[in-house]
């Protein structure tokens, strides 16, 4: 006969039946006995299909949650736009604004079709207008879809690849660049930046961008640009590469104009406790 006091007596939902304890949600047994080397019976506690059941579904969750903590690490979002979220943006300001969050919105809504087809975005408008801050929606979002994402801009990605040529580096140019053409969604703020020429010459950064986004192009990956040029713009006065801004336009199936007021005025009027 089964002593209680073996295994602490017993638990939520079950019940005992001779020597075995059952789930009363399940009918699975509870117990599992083993003969142990000196001759004694030793009883240990399993787990019946109900308890594994919630078992698995709380390690898949957990997995699920630690891979998002992993992306959002890796992901480079500056700590300003970490939070910001479609739900925790406010509209109804700025017509231009709403209509991009609502088409950013759906985006991340067809995410699955996005990534499949590699469709891109591409936000333009003068500065202060919130493009910045719906990439940032976009990347959060696509983020706790569990989406590999890296936010960045042109002068990071030719810091990391600077620090490649150290000979104490264990990545290689060739790798990083593999890494950002292949990962999921790529967003490129402040595009058009950069220096593009020095007395007439392409700079060397001139080539790295061409060379990022043509893998890009090629994986037919997603990315979402950011800038204050419209894409003629971005030939004409900034100097960058014809061929470059050809594969941005193919990339870029939506072009978003933001327009109006900087958001950075409105915030200035924000009381302040001190
Ligand atoms: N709808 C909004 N409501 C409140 N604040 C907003 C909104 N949109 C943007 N902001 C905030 O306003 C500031 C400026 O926005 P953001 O950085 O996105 O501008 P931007 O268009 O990227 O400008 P720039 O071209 O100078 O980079 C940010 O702090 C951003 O979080
Ligand atoms: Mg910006
Ligand atoms: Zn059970």
């Amino acid at each position: 006969m089964l002593d209680l006091k073996e295994i602490d007596g017993l638990e939520e939902n079950e019940r005992v039946e001779g020597d075995m304890v059952y789930c009363t949600l399940c009918g699975g047994e509870k117990l599992e006995f083993l003969d142990w080397i000196d001759g004694t019976r030793k009883v240990f506690r399993k787990m019946c299909k109900c308890q594994k059941e919630e078992h698995d579904k709380q390690e898949c969750e957990r997995k699920r949650l630690q891979r998002i903590a992993d992306i959002k690490k890796n992901s480079m979002i500056p700590i300003r736009y970490r939070s910001v979220r479609f739900s925790n943006t406010s509209t109804g300001s700025n017509q231009t604004f709403d209509q991009a969050y609502k088409r950013c919105k759906g985006y991340c809504e067809q995410s699955e079709k996005v990534l499949k087809n590699g469709w891109g975005i591409y936000l333009q408008g003068d500065k202060g207008t919130g493009k910045t801050h719906i990439a940032a929606c976009i990347a959060n979002e696509l983020i706790e879809q569990c989406y590999e994402v890296l936010f960045t801009n042109f002068f990071e990605i030719t810091k990391e690849i600077k620090a490649t040529y150290n000979s104490s580096s264990d990545v290689s140019e060739i790798d990083l660049i593999e890494k950002i053409a292949t990962i999921d969604f790529l967003v490129i703020d402040d595009i058009g930046t950069e220096t593009m020429k020095k007395n007439g010459e392409d700079t060397w950064i001139q080539e790295k961008i061409y060379d990022v986004l043509n893998k890009r192009y090629n994986e037919n990956k997603p990315t979402i640009f950011t800038s204050n040029n419209s894409l003629p713009e971005l030939v004409n006065e900034r100097g960058m590469m014809d061929k470059t801004v050809d594969r941005i336009m193919e990339m870029a199936t939506v072009i978003l104009k933001f327009e109006g007021q900087s958001f950075r005025r409105e915030m200035r009027k924000v009381a302040l406790p001190f």
